[in-house]
């Protein structure tokens, strides 16, 4: 029998407004080398104005601190494998500090990935409408997660939801990541499901397979359309789980469930802190130092049949949606989209800070910066008389300061790979079962640049602040969860940073896609 386009593609309608059984999902992976740009930029939270702490960003080139509705579409590019994805994707960006003097580098990016995940469900999964803006994680919390080192996805569980984590493959877990028994309040606490994962930044450098350090962090999926695009607030819910299904409350739309994994290159810093089993020198630019308020910002550039085809036909998984049998408008052939902030400038990978980016030298968490426990506050508004009008962080007016690092090589920056092999296989209730492969990585240069950050210039007010958050109720009160995992690596564009020159860059990234593809 012959099967046309046309009868496919009832049998697709068909389908899709009938019950899904099963998860399927595909992973969008990004082309070239890092972000599309970075600064402190948000529209989501602070549109028009600069934000609170600096960011970094993929996607659409129309990106902006305005950018909202259908403005992303007509983007010149993306940095989406598929062309046709000109939607954003942000998160806070991450520094290591170093101990013995305080100075900030940015980390670099290894790479990012974002899964789709079409769960089994009742609902019809629909497409993101374009310019839907969405934020999850808490920028200002200091505090540990109510449920402890796991994830909670489960808007029905009696403890709050917990969409953010951090994962550290290690070859040994000997020392553990995180301390035995931790209550938060001065460490993180690992996942009792699994020993590299957990709330907050473990402990110890990430040296298991091809393994930087990832930070992980899962949207809700159910679109409350009457709340509307721009209300990031109230315009999303988590879904039920029914059963094995994961249904959307009366009057919401199903949309696709991300969770965005992005892997830093902390391997490049592991020749500059000793580990000592209580502190880390891993900082995120809003100032935190226990990782706790990691948080992921989006807005939709999706040109809606190309999302809504994948969803509807495609479970490439780990593959990654750029092998979906079918991608309207095909995929994206330009490595190098970039564009300039609309705020501050790009911080070079090597250049030393004496200050982070709009926050300046305000660390807090674990007794950092004058705070300290589990119940930690973020520094008081420095005027706040609305909710809405308050600034997180002392502003440093003067200049950051910049120092040119010295060669490359001086630092340990020379090639290297190998890190070990580790298979671990999680899977959790209601979640995906993924694997996590072997082998490992290798090597690029890094050049190292001086240039001089601009002054930070007074943060406009946001609600990207402490206490700004009163009604977020809907969102926070949920739970549960879904999976833990850990993947595939894509070919990276840059490789980690090891000391042990025996790989080539081009041998590991061979041998990293092929021996995930036997496992598949
Ligand atoms: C801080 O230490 C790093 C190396 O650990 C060095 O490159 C940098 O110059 C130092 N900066 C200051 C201000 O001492
Ligand atoms: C959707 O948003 C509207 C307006 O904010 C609100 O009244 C309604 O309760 C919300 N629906 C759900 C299911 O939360």
């Amino acid at each position: 029998m012959r099967f046309t386009t046309a009868t496919a593609l009832a049998t697709l309608a068909t389908l899709a407004s009938a019950a899904k059984n099963g998860r399927t999902f595909a992973v969008l992976r990004f082309n070239g080398d890092g972000f599309l740009t970075e600064g402190p930029m948000d529209p989501v939270v602070s549109p028009g104005i600069q934000s609170s702490h600096y960011h970094s960003i993929m996607g659409g080139s129309n990106f902006g601190a305005t950018v909202e509705g259908n403005q992303l579409l007509d983007s010149k590019c993306t940095t989406a494998k598929i062309k046709n994805d000109k939607s954003n994707y942000w998160i806070p960006s991450l520094f290591f500090q170093d101990p013995k003097n305080g100075t900030f580098q940015k980390v670099p990016l290894f790479y990012m990935n974002v899964y789709y995940f079409f769960e089994a469900t009742d609902d019809e999964i629909v497409a993101f409408p374009p310019g839907l803006k969405m934020l999850t994680g808490d920028a200002n919390t200091r505090a540990a997660p109510k449920s402890g080192g796991a994830l909670n996805l489960d808007p029905d569980s009696d403890l709050p939801i917990q969409p953010v984590q951090w994962t550290c493959p290690r070859s040994s877990y000997n020392p553990p990541s995180y301390p035995v028994g931790s209550d938060g309040s001065t460490a993180g606490i690992v996942d009792p499901n699994n020993k590299g994962s957990g709330a907050g930044f473990p402990l110890y450098p990430c040296d298991g397979y091809a393994s930087p350090l990832r930070q992980d962090i899962h949207f809700p999926s159910c679109y409350n359309e009457t709340a509307g695009l721009d209300n990031h607030k109230e315009n999303m819910l988590w879904p039920h789980n029914e059963g094995f299904k994961q249904n959307c409350p009366a009057g919401t739309k199903h949309v696709p469930h991300m969770f965005i994994e992005v892997y830093w290159n902390t391997p490049l810093f592991d020749d500059f802190w000793t580990p000592d089993g209580k502190n880390q020198p891993f900082v995120l630019s809003n100032g935190d130092a226990t990782g706790y308020s990691s948080h992921a910002d989006f807005i939709a550039g999706w040109e809606t049949n190309t999302l809504q085809t994948i969803i509807d036909t495609c479970d490439a998984g780990d593959a990654g949606m750029d092998q979906c049998p079918q991608i309207p408008g095909g995929l994206n052939d330009n490595n190098n989209c970039k564009i300039k902030p609309d705020f501050g400038t790009i911080l070079n990978a090597g250049q030393i800070i004496t200050d982070l980016p709009v926050v300046g030298k305000a660390v807090t968490g674990w007794g950092k910066g004058g705070v300290s426990g589990g119940s930690v506050v973020p520094p008081a508004p420095s005027k706040s008389s609305s909710s809405k009008a308050a600034d997180a962080t002392p502003v440093s007016s003067s200049p950051a300061e910049t120092e040119a690092a010295g060669s490359a090589t001086s630092k340990g920056y020379e090639a290297s790979p190998t890190v070990k092999a580790e298979a671990t296989t999680t899977s959790a209730p209601g979640g995906a079962f993924i694997e996590s492969s072997s082998t490992s990585v290798a090597a690029v240069e890094t050049s190292v640049e001086t240039s001089v950050e601009t002054p930070a210039t007074t943060p406009a007010p946001d609600a990207d602040t402490p206490g700004s958050y009163p009604e977020i109720k809907t969102i926070w009160d949920i739970v549960t969860i879904t999976l833990t995992t850990t993947v595939p690596a894509p070919e990276p564009t840059q490789g980690l940073h090891r000391r042990a020159p025996k790989h080539s860059h081009g041998h590991a990234a061979r041998h990293l896609g092929g021996s995930f593809a036997a496992r598949r």
